[in-house]
């Protein structure tokens, strides 16, 4: 691949990962607005807006805003505001041409899944006199909520429109159960992934995980079918300490939705990061498709099991294999910075030398079964593992190197897009 082709190629993959707006700043002009702004953020609710076209924010003033946050929890503040958020492009002049004076539009919170009925939608009417109503959809229900002004506009993208007091859904107000309270194991299991589930359990990082489900906790739970795709390493032949980092590998001590695994550009440092490896992975986003890469194989993120702040748990198509016990000699660890390149063989790790054999021999999978994704796919899972032996190691290492390369690349792209 020559050079303008790969520059070409990462561009465009750029693209697809950069948003055109920015609610922080857009919120950051106006003081009136921190409070909101603030929530925003905390909640992550900022990364889905900006993952998102067409869409209008509802803003409240601080005043406003203070009689949710003064008295709710976080769960429920970000409940609030998720109704606020509305799937649909409303600027002033759409609002006073609304056919028949009146509409009900989703919102985030319809998306989140457990919302129910109409209690995730919200109704407009233009009222007499000029006025805009807004109120839950939920049969009922008063429009107790009026539009005040328009706050900023990037057509067709995003709109932000104030409003006076928030819209009160039935029900919205109640906190769902803390998440340490949430069974993980019984969530992952009914979700498809019994193996992941027993496996955490009988090495006893289900603890670990609970414990820290109420801290911030990201849980990429492999299904069932990804443990018995060809090239799987064979577990049995992992020592204990390997098996809990490749399990430790599939979670991190951070909240993140889904709106944040889009938006989101630094690598993602896992649970089994220490001082023995960095165990981390970067994402790529193609449309609604998340695919998570690890230097060695990728994997698309199929469901979210739960979104329940600050607990996330997705279902992955693959099983995510860390480079630090996976990669073929010499370990081509993928790294993002030339200087203090990591040798991936510190004291507490597994040497490579010692590390089981990554693919064991297995005929080759049918061509075509990767789910097909960003330029950034191309080595594609299915690739990768249906080779095996030797010629695996030369396709990690290719790999490694396009990885490499289009890092740096992207350094060099994204610093020359901030420094301009
Ligand atoms: C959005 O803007 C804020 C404040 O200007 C900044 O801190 C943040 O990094 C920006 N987010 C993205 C995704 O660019
Ligand atoms: C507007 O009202 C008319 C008459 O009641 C109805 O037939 C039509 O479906 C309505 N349009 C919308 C978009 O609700
Ligand atoms: C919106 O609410 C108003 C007032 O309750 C109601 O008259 C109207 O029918 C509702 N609009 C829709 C589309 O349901
Ligand atoms: C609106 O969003 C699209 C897709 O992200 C982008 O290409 C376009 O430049 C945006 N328009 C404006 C005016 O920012
Ligand atoms: C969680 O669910 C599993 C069944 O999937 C059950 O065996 C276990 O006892 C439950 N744990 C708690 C603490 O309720």
């Amino acid at each position: 691949m020559g050079n303008h082709s790969l520059i070409l190629l990462l561009i465009l993959s750029i693209a697809t990962t950069i948003s055109a707006h920015n609610i922080t700043e857009i919120l950051s002009d106006n003081p009136d607005y921190s409070q909101y702004n603030n929530f925003l953020s905390q909640t992550k609710l900022a990364d889905e807006i900006n993952s998102r076209t067409t869409i209008t924010v509802l803003v409240l003033n601080n005043a406003a805003f203070s009689s949710i946050t003064s008295t709710h929890p976080l769960a429920v503040v970000k409940k609030v505001l998720s109704l606020l958020i509305l799937l649909d492009y409303f600027d002033n002049t759409k609002l006073h041409q609304i056919t028949n004076g009146t509409t009900l539009t989703t919102t985030l919170l319809q998306t989140t899944g457990n919302a129910q009925g109409n209690i995730g939608s919200v109704n407009i009417t233009d009222l007499k006199g000029g006025k805009v109503g807004f109120g839950s959809a939920a049969p009922g229900s008063k429009l107790d909520s009026s539009y005040t002004k328009s706050v900023k506009q990037i057509p067709y993208n995003i709109s932000v429109l104030e409003i006076n007091a928030p819209i009160i859904a039935p029900g919205i107000l109640t906190a769902p159960p803390p998440s340490s309270d949430v069974n993980i194991t019984a969530l992952i299991e009914k979700a498809g992934c019994k193996t992941f589930a027993s496996l955490i359990l009988s090495n006893g990082l289900i603890k670990t995980f609970q414990s820290a489900a109420d801290k911030g906790l990201t849980i990429f739970a492999p299904n069932d079918e990804a443990f018995k795709a060809h090239g799987v390493p064979d577990l049995s032949k992992l020592t204990n300490a390997e098996t809990v980092s490749l399990l430790q590998y599939h979670a991190a001590a951070k909240y993140l939705p889904i709106g944040s695994l889009k938006t989101n550009k630094d690598p993602i440092s896992s649970l089994a990061a220490n001082g023995a490896g960095k165990f981390d992975y970067t994402v790529s986003t193609a449309g609604d498709s998340v695919t998570l890469h690890t230097g060695v194989d990728s994997s698309r993120i199929a469901d979210t099991i739960l979104d329940a702040t600050p607990l996330s748990i997705y279902s992955v198509d693959s099983v995510l294999l860390p480079p630090e016990l996976f990669a073929t000699s010499p370990s081509p660890a993928p790294a993002p910075t030339p200087a203090g390149a990591p040798s991936p063989t510190p004291a507490s790790a597994p040497s490579p030398a010692d590390a089981p054999t990554p693919f064991p021999a297995s005929p080759p999978a049918p061509a075509g079964e990767s789910p097909d994704g960003s330029p950034a796919d191309a080595p594609s899972t299915a690739a990768e593992r249906s080779s095996s032996g030797k010629s695996a190691g030369v396709h990690v290492k290719a790999s490694a190197v396009l990885t490499i390369t289009v890092t740096a690349l992207s350094a060099f792209v994204i610093s020359s897009v901030f420094m301009s």
